[in-house]
């Protein structure tokens, strides 16, 4: 046989390894050698460029902006929605720079772009990842209709404390619900084809422990070692990258002294080295020149070269890599090599997009996108689903064939800017359905429907409309209240010290009660408020996070019984901002507080030093919350009964499985979300008393059992322990099933390695 002859075997398995090289792999070998291809033709200050975002909205001169982009001194932008403008930028950077590379288009799709979806906290409400993922999905397709193909959200957040105004954009204080609900909006967004015209690019934010900011106000320090790094707040983004989440975005605070946006250790050494990221990151709104104000960089220079060695990829809106970085390179401060590594993140996604491919945006498409019926329809299922009742005597659902008038009152009843909620910028007010909107033509026919708003806004102090409210009151069967926050109480820098309802609420709801009439009390708020004189003063209590486009539809559907409630609270409710920060799942104590305290009222005088319980409480609050995590009422009662799982003892590789019966025991058809909770007995270091596992909406008619099972591997039970190692520790476990995080009966089970 000739040498040829003999390699020819080897040449046929090496084809035929090459055609089984999945095609995925293929497409990603491909985009790497065009980037490199592309890389190298460019000149330096072109690659800065790429590594430059602008927002179209501060940028005066459109012939200044035009310039910038034919000389590739634009990679990116920001805040331009009308697809006309879009196609013309696209066109200035792909027909007319050297290089033709196309630009992203980025805004703020926060919880929908036309059909205004409940605010984050309201969508983890739902504990419907599947609804959430529809919801997104929703918000791509109507988005990228008007050019837009990068979204800066799903917000992974994790929020304890609910004075901070962006906990309205977090899926709440559970870092497994955050989780979940997270992957499901990166999947309706970025759709199953990232390339496919209808994809929108997810950003999950802020990178990381923003939501820890001290004292509850916004930008402010935070303290997060990095073994509650890893535990609670770093595990949402890790679940994010794995879903495929094509960037991220650093955030505004320094932990333990280090701002994000140069925090080396997080973003370089962890994100890109241990995590193996491939996307970009991009900083925050001007958080690379923020440096200075802090304190860790002493001039822009100085700014640009801590971000750009901490990893970050790209500039939003500090000017300070178009700047500084040529310069430095030039001066051999800064390699080279490091900006070549951010433009091909920043060419990867590009790719990804199928920018290169397809720059343009169809430029009537829009007219079948926006407020599509069937995204009007999400958003009103959203909004039904996220509603959480806290509160019920029998008053909802209120029967519409009994009643013969009802008032309608409250400074949220009829204002349909505030109900949709923070960072809304696209939605025409006009679409929204309001619950008096909606009471008037669902229900109207059937009944008298007075209107007095008591007080114009959620901080009206002026009191004269509440007489008027309290006399219609007294002429009509049954009062529904909305009251809550207007949409610019919370989001971004929108902080509050105190939690109680603004202006005069407190005293409409206290007036409309001394009517005698039944009061049905409806908030619409960006977070959880602290409401407790506003239960024992109300009949039934509705608590709607702002609920989006067609929240006033939901609500008068809930409130007449056409939708039985499902929500669920994804944070715990305080009694009073002094119990901040409270969350359920806080590490075991030493004194756990027992419930047989002595509270102030009835603490004698001159009582002894150690006589009152010495646990971990508040003299006048308790430790209680007002509501637990997990909790909400329905219009029916469930029985969870017959839990069981399949062994006592396990190995962390085996998968432990739970069963249980579910029961309606109520009469009406409805929809419970079961909880399941882990407490790790015993660890190197403490561990929570409680911590979310699994959760479950399960529907039921009126009687109805459902055999329930669910696998949860023992491998999910890790933690990062006190040798920083991600691992199962043997030792006792108990579970949960209940519906709240604070039912249920303990199980007990081992785990032994
Ligand atoms: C600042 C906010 O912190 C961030 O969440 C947002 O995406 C950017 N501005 C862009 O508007």
């Amino acid at each position: 046989m000739t040498p040829l002859k003999k390699l020819f075997p080897l040449f046929l398995c090496f084809l035929l390894a090459w055609s089984c090289v999945p095609a995925a792999k293929k497409k990603d070998r491909d985009i790497e050698k065009k980037i490199t291809g592309l890389v190298s033709k460019m000149t330096l200050e072109e690659k800065i460029g790429q590594m430059t975002l602008v927002s179209c909205s501060n940028i005066p001169e459109d012939e200044q902006f035009s310039e910038a982009l034919r000389k590739g001194h634009i990679g990116s932008v920001i805040n331009e929605v009308d697809p006309a403008r879009v196609n013309s930028f696209q066109k200035i950077a792909v027909e007319e720079s050297r290089l033709g590379i196309p630009l992203i288009v980025g805004r703020d799709v926060i919880h929908g772009f036309k059909t205004i979806f409940p605010i984050p906290l309201g969508l983890a409400a739902t504990f419907n990842p599947s609804l959430v993922e529809q919801g997104a999905r929703a918000a791509a397709m109507e988005a990228t209709s008007a050019g837009v193909r990068w979204t800066f959200s799903p917000m992974l957040d994790i929020s304890r404390d609910p004075r901070w105004g962006r906990i309205s954009e977090g899926f709440g204080e559970d870092t497994y619900l955050a989780s979940v609900m997270g992957v499901a909006m990166i999947r309706g967004y970025q759709g199953t084809d990232p390339g496919d015209p209808t994809s929108l690019a997810a950003c999950v934010k802020h990178f990381v422990g923003y939501g820890a900011a001290e004292g509850g106000r916004d930008y402010n320090s935070t303290f997060l070692p990095e073994r509650v790094l890893r535990n609670v707040y770093l595990p949402p983004f890790l679940a994010g990258i794995q879903a495929g989440a094509m960037t991220l975005m650093t955030s505004f605070n320094d932990n333990d002294g280090v701002p994000m946006t140069g925090n080396r250790f997080l973003v370089r050494d962890l994100l890109r080295d241990e995590w193996n990221y491939n996307g970009f990151v991009v900083s925050d709104w001007a958080s690379v020149n923020e440096m200075i104000p802090h304190g860790f960089a002493a001039d822009q220079a100085h700014a640009a070269r801590l971000a750009l060695e901490a990893g970050v990829d790209m500039d939003m809106m500090s000017f300070a890599y178009i700047t500084q970085l040529e310069k430095l390179i030039k001066e051999g401060a800064v390699s080279e090599k490091l900006v070549d590594e951010a433009v091909r993140n920043i060419l990867r996604v590009k790719f990804l997009l199928g920018l290169f491919d397809n720059p343009y945006v169809q430029e009537d498409l829009h007219k079948e996108m926006f407020y599509n019926p069937h995204h009007m329809e999400l958003s009103r299922q959203s909004a039904v689903q996220s509603a959480v009742l806290l509160c019920n005597d029998g008053t909802l659902p209120l029967d519409e064939q009994k009643i013969r008038s009802v008032l309608v009152t409250g400074p949220m009843a009829d204002a349909p800017y505030d109900q949709l909620g923070t960072w809304v910028f696209d939605a025409l007010e006009q679409t929204t359905a309001t619950p008096l909107k909606a009471i008037r033509e669902h229900y109207g026919h059937q009944m008298r429907v007075i209107y007095e708003p008591g007080l114009k806004y959620s901080r009206d102090k002026d009191r004269s409309g509440i007489r008027k409210a309290v006399a219609s009151a007294r002429a009509a069967d049954v009062v529904i209240a909305f009251v809550g926050e207007e949409s610019i109480l919370s989001g971004e820098a929108h902080c509050l010290a105190s939690l109680d309802l603004q202006g005069a609420q407190d005293e409409l709801i206290e007036a409309l009660q001394s009517t005698g009439k039944p009061v049905i009390t409806v908030v619409m708020a960006g977070r959880p408020l602290t409401i407790e004189k506003e239960i024992s003063a109300s009949n039934a209590l509705l608590y709607s996070f702002h609920p989006g486009t067609m929240g006033g539809v939901a609500l008068a559907d809930l409130i007449f019984g056409k939708e039985v409630p499902s929500g669920r609270l994804p944070v715990t409710f305080p009694k009073t901002t002094g119990q901040i920060p409270l969350y359920y799942n806080h590490n075991r104590t030493g004194r756990p507080f027992l419930g047989n305290e002595t509270m102030l009222d009835q603490i004698p005088l001159k009582a002894g030093q150690t006589s009152l319980g010495n646990t971990s409480f508040y003299l006048d609050a308790g430790a209680a919350p007002l509501f637990p995590f997990g909790f909400g009422l329905s219009y029916t009662t469930f029985a969870y009964t017959n839990i069981r799982i399949d062994q006592v003892s396990y190995t962390q590789k085996d998968t432990l499985t739970l069963s249980f019966d579910l029961t309606n025991t109520g009469k009406a058809a409805a929809t419970e979300v079961a909880q399941l909770y882990v407490c790790d007995k015993t660890g190197s270091v403490t561990r929570p008393v409680k911590e979310l596992k699994r959760f479950e909406r399960i529907a039921l008619e009126p009687g109805e059992t459902r055999s329930v099972s669910w696998e949860l591997p023992i491998s999910e039970l890790a933690f990062w322990n006190l040798q920083m190692k991600r691992v199962v520790e043997s030792g006792q476990f108990e579970l949960w099933v209940a519906g709240d995080s604070d039912s249920g009966e303990p199980v007990l089970f081992e785990v032994n390695n």
